[in-house]
């Protein structure tokens, strides 16, 4: 009786051993005879960077890679230009980290505007956007681009996305039922895309996670200017060149150096409160906001030049000249604009001032201006 359980037991055992090495039956059926399957996307999700704050997505947005890699075909084609002839990355350009790279100011399909082209990357931690600020969400963002940049036209362009059976697949994939291609459904898939582009891969990043090291000119850029603020210096009094303020994260915890905030860094005088360019001051109506930007992403700096919401310093070096002894006294300078009085620090030396770009260097993200997971689909 013994004998005949364990023969029993064993047998049972062999028998469910071999039921597992049978392959799994698929889980959903992509052959056609489904038709629901059509309407089914794959769920994608994004990996939080270290010394990032979490990924939360937008409310209302999920990612599927369909959703994102419509995105990227969307981002890149043409066709969403009145005119067939501008695409978002015929201005954000991958190897700028999605910056022009070279133009002061951009020229759109109506003509020359007065801002120069901001790069693309980490917008999935951003609560507003364009250097005024003027729109709080990536697909509203991506609904301004589209009208303000390339005069989108949905009842001439639909139809067009609507004659390629890849774009019609993508969307009901995306998006599901009743699979119809609208504008909010494209802002929406350009969004997508957007928020997948994380740039955390620069060599800051390395030195941060402690696998590399930075050189002693790329330390003292770091940890004794941008970091030191010269007036509360007490290892160095007077040494510092206090760009943490808005430059770094909000988190004393967070690597993402963008506060995602305004100021007015007095570049102008801005007498009486009047400025070529409002920036904020044009959203909120108030006097004080004139002349007040979006603090710029520092990440991938050495590609996005020029630099400045006009596109007026060409190179790193102006930039920092400007903040040693190029300074403006407008009346409504950021209080942290603490030299704006004294027309810049004057402390910088020239080796100071070399460190500091050596240091701003090591934020670019070659992984990400070369990631093929962005580049141009098309080609
Ligand atoms: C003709 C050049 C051009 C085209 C085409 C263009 N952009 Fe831009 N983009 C700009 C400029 C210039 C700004 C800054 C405008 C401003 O702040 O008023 C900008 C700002 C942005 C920003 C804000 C970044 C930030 O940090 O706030 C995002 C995101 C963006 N564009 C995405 C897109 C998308 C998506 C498309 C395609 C639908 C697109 N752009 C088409 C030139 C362009
Ligand atoms: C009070 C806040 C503040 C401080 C302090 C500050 N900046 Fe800025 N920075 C800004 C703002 C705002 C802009 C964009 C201004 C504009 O275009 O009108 C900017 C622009 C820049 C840019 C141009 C980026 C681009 O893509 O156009 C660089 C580079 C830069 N700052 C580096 C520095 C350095 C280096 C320091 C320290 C020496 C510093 N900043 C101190 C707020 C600040």
């Amino acid at each position: 009786m013994k004998k005949t359980i364990a023969l029993f037991g064993l047998l049972t055992f062999v028998l469910i051993a071999l039921q597992q090495c049978k392959p799994d039956p698929p889980l959903c059926c992509d052959n056609g005879s489904d038709p629901d399957s059509l309407y089914v996307g794959t769920p994608d999700t994004i990996l939080r960077p270290f010394k990032f704050p979490p990924v939360e997505l937008p409310a209302g947005m999920t990612l599927t890679k369909e959703g994102v890699q419509l995105g990227r075909m969307l981002f890149y084609d043409p066709v969403l230009s009145s005119d067939s002839t501008i695409a978002c990355g015929t201005c954000h350009i991958q190897q700028f980290a999605f910056a022009d790279g070279g133009k002061a100011v951009s020229q759109n399909f109506f003509g020359p505007t007065k801002r120069n082209t901001p790069p693309i990357f980490n917008m999935l931690w951003s609560k507003k956007f364009f250097w005024d600020g003027r729109v709080t969400t990536i697909t509203a963002q991506a609904i301004d681009a589209l009208h303000g940049e390339q005069n989108f036209i949905a009842p001439a362009i639909v139809p067009k996305l609507e004659a390629d059976s890849t774009y019609t697949a993508l969307f009901k994939k995306a998006f599901g039922r009743p699979g119809n291609i609208t504008e909010e459904k494209i802002a929406n898939a350009l969004g997508q895309f957007m928020l997948t582009m994380v740039s955390s891969e620069s060599k800051f990043d390395s030195v941060m996670r402690g696998q590399a090291a930075f050189t002693p000119e790329e330390s003292r850029g770091f940890f004794d200017l941008f970091l030191k603020d010269p007036t509360l210096n007490t290892t160095n009094p007077g040494v510092g060149a206090d760009c943490f303020h808005c430059h770094s994260s909000t988190s004393a915890n967070y690597v993402t150096m963008i506060d995602d905030v305004f100021h007015n860094n007095a570049l102008d005088d801005g007498t009486n409160f009047v400025y070529a360019d409002k920036g904020l001051g044009d959203v909120t109506g108030n006097q004080l906001d004139n002349g007040v930007f979006k603090t710029p992403h520092i990440r991938n700096v050495e590609v996005t030049g020029p630099y400045m919401h006009d596109g007026r310093f060409a190179a790193l070096q102006d930039v920092v000249n400007f903040y040693n002894e190029g300074l403006k006294n407008p009346p409504n300078a950021d209080p942290n604009m603490k030299f704006a009085h004294q027309g810049g620090l004057h402390s910088l030396t020239p080796q100071d001032k070399a460190d500091l770009i050596a240091f701003l260097k090591t934020l670019t993200d070659h992984k990400f201006i070369t990631n093929p997971k962005f580049s141009n689909p098309f080609e």
